[in-house]
């Protein structure tokens, strides 16, 4: 469970995080920050590219900047997102299937449209793939 103090303080990461986002071409500035279970904050934005399939999504920025910080082992609890548009955004498909490789269990809180909602990593990617 995350609470809502922790929840807030995700939230404000992504939301200065997204100042930062790289996107002259869709204009669509996103934010995003996770808390892994070290108790690490680590944000990232999105990426875009001139070549527009290379774009990183905000999500994906921020979770590979915590495995380069903690290594392979790390562990999400949590992942917050945000754009500046304020408007609906719900991770997308890849980013899903990255989140849940270190963090099934971790609760992702994105604006849905009525407000923002949280939902864990496997109720958005049901049947996630793992290789073992
Ligand atoms: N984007 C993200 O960074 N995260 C999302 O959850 C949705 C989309 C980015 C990718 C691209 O740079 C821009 O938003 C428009 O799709």
């Amino acid at each position: 469970m995350l609470s809502p103090a922790d929840s807030a303080r995700l939230l404000d990461a992504a939301r200065a995080a997204q100042q930062r986002a790289y996107a002259p071409y869709s204009k669509f500035y996103v934010g995003a920050a996770v808390l892994t279970e070290s108790g690490n904050v680590y944000t990232g934005c999105n990426v875009e590219n001139a070549s527009y399939g290379l774009t990183n999504c905000a999500e994906r920025t921020a979770v590979f900047s915590a495995v380069a910080a903690e290594g392979a082992g790390v562990k999400l609890r949590a992942v917050a997102v945000t754009n500046a548009a304020s408007v609906a955004c719900s991770p997308c498909g890849a980013c899903r299937q990255v989140i849940f490789e270190f963090g099934p269990q971790a609760a992702v809180v994105f604006q849905g449209d009525t407000g923002f909602v949280t939902a864990t990593a496997a109720e958005l990617l049901p049947s996630g793939f793992t290789l073992e």
